[in-house]
């Protein structure tokens, strides 16, 4: 396993992470095999686990909790977070932090991660959604560092909504902010403008999520993918995203030699970027991770491969679906 810095955190962690969104709140998840993923990770030197409350109101936290509790003698870095209190993705600007990250409201949602994952710190808590006109409301910011004083937390920071990777930037300047958690993938290459060198800038650690645009990478997507009721695969990849999404990937596939693997390249992608400390994709199954290791393990890809792969760039806009 290869390791990073997390920003200012100081922390070394793995450069492949482990998102713990799936086994929360996905269709098709059995908790023994999520536990059978999670404890192949920690075996492979996997030390960066992504969760959040809202993943099954609960359920990812208590996996990585249990977690926790099997590997007493290693240091397994937690990050989970803190759902708005409206409920409602992505934030509006027209939402106000007292409808959403109130101080009392993120307290108390710490207070129920800590119970779910059963430790006394939570080493990362971010915020599950942010607009930046709150970035210079004292509100949460005294918020931040009374969680950090009181010991409760050990560091803070945003995860920033979909498609929006420049809506953190002002409160990444305020120096209050430890990492991001941000969509960066081949298609999702906008980090790049801005946000990355502000986050150099500010010594901020960068977790690079939904490496695989939640399937469409990893190849498995057909024009008849459906989910169970209730998955939120099924709004993702309704009507408007499904068709788009698969002619990228067609157009993805033909520009790369036959038999060229995805999903392997995918991560590579991601790791060729030094501002990235640590790419978290989903694994609920240990073929997985094995396959997602043997890309870390690749490393970097060609300057060449990069920029053949700067041409697709998909720029998108945060719409009702895309959570
Ligand atoms: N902050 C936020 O608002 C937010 C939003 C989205 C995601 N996240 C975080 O980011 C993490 C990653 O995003 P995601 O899980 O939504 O999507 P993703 O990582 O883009 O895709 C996950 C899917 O890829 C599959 N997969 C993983 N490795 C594979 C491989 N080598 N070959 C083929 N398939 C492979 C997984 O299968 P199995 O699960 O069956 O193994 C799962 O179906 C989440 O788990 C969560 O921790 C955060």
């Amino acid at each position: 396993m290869k390791y990073r810095r997390l920003g200012k955190t100081g922390w070394n962690v793995s450069e492949l992470g482990h998102g713990m969104w799936g086994m929360g709140g996905w269709s098709g998840s059995d908790d023994d095999e999520s536990m059978k993923a999670l404890h192949l990770s920690v075996e492979s030197g996997i030390n960066f686990f992504d969760t959040a409350w809202v993943y099954g109101n609960g359920r990812s936290e208590k996996l990585l909790g249990q977690l926790v509790k099997d590997f007493p003698e290693k240091k397994l870095y937690i990050s989970t977070k803190i759902p708005p209190k409206n409920f409602k993705w992505p934030m509006e600007p027209t939402f106000t932090l007292e409808e959403t990250f109130s101080s009392s409201h993120i307290k108390e949602y710490v207070q129920k991660s800590l119970k779910n994952l059963g430790v006394a710190q939570i080493d990362l808590v971010l915020l599950h959604g942010w607009d930046d006109i709150w970035a210079k409301d004292e509100q949460w910011q005294k918020t931040v560092l009374e969680l950090k004083q009181s010991g409760l937390i050990n560091a803070f920071g945003l995860s920033i909504d979909r498609w929006e990777p420049n809506n953190a930037i002002s409160a990444i300047n305020t120096g209050l902010i430890d990492a991001v958690e941000v969509i960066y993938n081949i298609f999702d290459q906008a980090p790049e403008d801005k946000l990355f060198a502000v986050c150099r800038n500010m010594d901020v650690g960068v977790i690079a999520r939904v490496p695989f645009d939640e399937g469409t990478l990893t190849e498995a997507l057909t024009i008849k993918s459906k989910w169970p009721e209730g998955d939120w695969r099924n709004l993702y990849f309704g009507p408007e995203n499904l068709q788009p999404s698969l002619d990228h990937l067609k157009s993805l596939k033909a520009d790369l030699p036959a038999g060229t693997n995805i999903p392997e390249l995918a991560l590579q992608f991601i790791l060729s970027q030094p501002a990235v400390s640590t790419t978290i994709p989903g694994m609920r199954k240990t073929e997985n991770i094995k396959k997602n290791i043997i890309a870390m393990e690749k490393g970097k890809l060609s300057d060449q491969m990069i920029q053949n792969l700067r041409k697709h760039r998909w720029d998108r806009k945060p719409t009702s679906w895309s959570g």
